[in-house]
């Protein structure tokens, strides 16, 4: 039997991924999504689009409705780190209440799965990690350095109160920096504005903005710059579906990485490798809020599920983002 599936922000860059894989797999996917920072060409055919917002209950409402739902996956939210820190009531408002609609009308219509995109952000500053936990797992300690990555705590303990009392199975997926594109080059990277390393560092490269901004050299690491575990999307897509499985048998809580960190200038050394070219940059203070090192540990869901990242090097990545952002040199809007 066709599973039915409907994504929330789905239009975006990670819920695109992911409903490409879902329609690989011959799912019946429904995007519902308000187009806010996602594209109506991000949705490939194949997929339904239900352009609505999460805070207009009764649309949400008569999705639910249309039933027989194998699951929901829940993309649609306000990500940015900067912002949440200029606007943290908007932003928890804004992110959990519509999470919490979600999550109500889920168990009021009987679905039984529901994965969340969750995030790194969790995990606040590295301040509060000792040094020997380099690697980030499930363990490690909730203290989210903005009201972005509260906004995401919040919801993940939601769905544990929603899994005890009314027997909805979740997954929580802690994303560390989703980047790269489609391997098949139909989807990428496309936010307005941009504020992503890799692709603003292939811009830059490009020439199609001015020199990339180095935020900070005076970090405690080996460079001077911020580390961060970067994870094909497309990985991302496939940990999606290894993690909606496990959901048969128990809620689950993953990190999604590769356990591999890069610096800020790795990145822009590996843009420069990849496409022969340099990347002009120039070094500037550090930017408010960015802890110096966020890697995973992905050993969890590797053990339970058998999932590997399969597009993980740092070239592989930064590869499918060059070639997507080289053929859509407007993004979507070409
Ligand atoms: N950076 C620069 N210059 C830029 C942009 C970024 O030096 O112009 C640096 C940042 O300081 C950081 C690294 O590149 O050290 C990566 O920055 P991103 O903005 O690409 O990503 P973040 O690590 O800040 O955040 C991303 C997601 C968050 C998520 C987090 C989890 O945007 O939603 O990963 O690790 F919470």
């Amino acid at each position: 039997m066709t599973r039915r599936f409907l994504v929330t922000g789905g239009a975006g860059f990670v819920g695109s991924h992911l409903v490409a894989a879902l329609l690989q797999q011959g799912a019946a996917v429904v995007v519902f999504d308000n187009l806010s920072t996602g594209h109506r060409a991000a949705v490939l055919p194949g997929a339904r689009l239900v352009t609505g917002a999460l805070e207009d209950e009764a649309a949400l409402d008569a999705v639910l409705a249309e039933g027989d739902w194998h699951g929901v996956f829940h993309f649609a939210a306000l990500s940015l780190v900067g912002d949440s820190m200029r606007d943290p009531l908007g932003y928890l408002a804004a992110n959990v209440g519509n999470g919490l609609r979600l999550i109500q009308g889920c168990v009021r219509h009987g679905v039984p799965r529901f994965v969340l995109s969750s995030t790194a952000a969790l995990f606040g500053t590295p301040d509060r990690m000792p040094p020997d936990r380099m690697l980030i797992d499930e363990a490690t300690a909730i203290a989210p350095g903005s009201p972005y990555g509260e906004s995401k705590w919040m919801l993940e303990r939601a769905l544990a109160w929603a899994g005890q009392i009314h027997g909805l199975r979740s997954a929580c997926l802690r994303y560390f920096n989703a980047a790269g594109a489609d391997p098949a080059g139909r989807l990428g990277e496309d936010h307005s504005p941009e504020t992503h390393l890799v692709p603003l560092a292939i811009d830059a490269m490009l020439g199609r903005r001015p020199e990339l901004a180095v935020f900070g050299t005076d970090y405690d690491t080996p460079d001077g710059t911020c580390i961060r575990d970067y994870i094909h999307v497309a990985d991302l897509a496939t940990a999606h579906l290894a993690a909606l499985a496990r959901l048969d048998h128990e809620s689950v809580t993953y990190n999604l990485g590769t356990a591999t960190g890069h610096s800020v200038l790795e990145v822009i050394a590996a843009v420069a490798r990849v496409s022969g070219r340099r990347v002009p940059h120039r070094l500037a203070p550090r930017r408010p809020g960015d802890p110096a090192r966020l890697v995973a540990s992905p050993a969890r869901i590797i053990a339970e599920t058998g999932w590997a990242p399969r597009h993980a090097t740092l070239d592989t990545i930064v590869a499918s983002a060059l070639n997507w952002r080289s053929t859509h040199p407007q993004g979507y809007a070409a």
